[in-house]
């Protein structure tokens, strides 16, 4: 394995990883508040950091119409090519581009609005990234940031269940995300980066009808079983474990999203 495994994971996807994404990614009405910050509008030039399979994008692509420009930047080269044949399926003209950031591989000031949702946790380094979008927004550009964070997962299990699952999400995000706090680290990466304006907005829907599970049965359990510190038998019992809780109808999942949002000022115009 050439690189750290919290981004060899993103490198090689297998099938059922990408059938999850294509179920917990796509685009629901749940995620408009976490958009809104964007203050999206026809005729912008839009730039998604991290765009997976694109879902979002095409939803950022649908807002700002023909008159504008998005443009999706991600690791993963499946993702690339799959996003851009359902953009142009859906006959939306979004430039699909893949790159390993940071650094991002645009000029500076380039882009109206920047969003990166549910990718920072990953990136070698998160503080970089969030200058990095700094640099390459415009003047009075906004940069959204969306984050969950780990060590706010809640998961309810019967009692019995309980030991075992924190157990298996421990092993779990010991090597999967490069920064489990991000959601909360938010906040102040975007200070650093020179950003005003700077708001939190925290947003916790809770999942009682399984609609994440398979992003805990496919992605969670496989990084557990890939750290070595749990037995796959445990793993394999803690999947048993979560499809029980959904037939009994006790299952319950709430993993809150940070959504922050700061503004590009070029030095000199504060006052305008
Ligand atoms: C959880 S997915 C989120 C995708 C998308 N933003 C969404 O919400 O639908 C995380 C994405 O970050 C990308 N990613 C992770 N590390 C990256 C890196 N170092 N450079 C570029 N993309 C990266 C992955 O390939 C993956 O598509």
């Amino acid at each position: 394995m050439s690189s750290p495994y919290y981004k060899q994971h993103w490198i090689e996807i297998d099938a059922e990883r990408h059938e999850a994404y294509d179920q917990i990614l796509a685009y629901h009405p749940a995620l408009e508040p976490l958009l809104r910050p964007l203050q999206l509008e026809p005729g912008l030039k839009v730039l998604d950091v991290g765009s997976g399979p694109g879902y979002t994008t095409m939803e950022l692509g649908r807002r700002i119409g023909g008159s504008g420009k998005v443009v999706g930047v991600d690791l993963n080269m499946d993702f690339v090519a799959a996003a851009t044949r359902r953009s142009r399926g859906a006959k939306l003209d979004i430039n699909f581009v893949q790159s390993d950031f940071p650094p991002l591989p645009f000029r500076n000031c380039s882009f109206d609005r920047v969003l990166c949702k549910n990718v920072l946790e990953y990136v070698d380094s998160a503080g970089d990234t969030v200058k990095e979008m700094a640099r390459i927004a415009a003047d009075r550009g906004i940069i959204v940031a969306i984050d969950s964070d780990w060590d706010m997962l809640a998961l309810a299990l019967p009692p019995h269940a309980r030991e075992r699952s924190d157990r298996v999400l421990a092993a779990a995000k010991s090597i999967a995300v490069k920064e489990p706090k991000i959601g909360r680290m938010l906040y102040s990466l975007f200070r650093k980066a020179g950003l005003e304006n700077v708001r939190v907005e925290i947003f916790a829907g809770a999942d009682t009808a399984g609609r994440a599970a398979p992003m805990l049965k496919s992605s969670l359990a496989r990084y557990a079983r890939d750290s070595g510190r749990i037995a796959p038998d445990e793993v394999e019992h803690w999947v048993r474990d979560i499809d029980a809780a959904i037939a009994d109808r006790q299952y319950l999942m709430v993993l809150p999203q940070f959504v922050v949002r700061g503004t590009r000022v070029e030095k000199g115009t504060e006052a305008r």
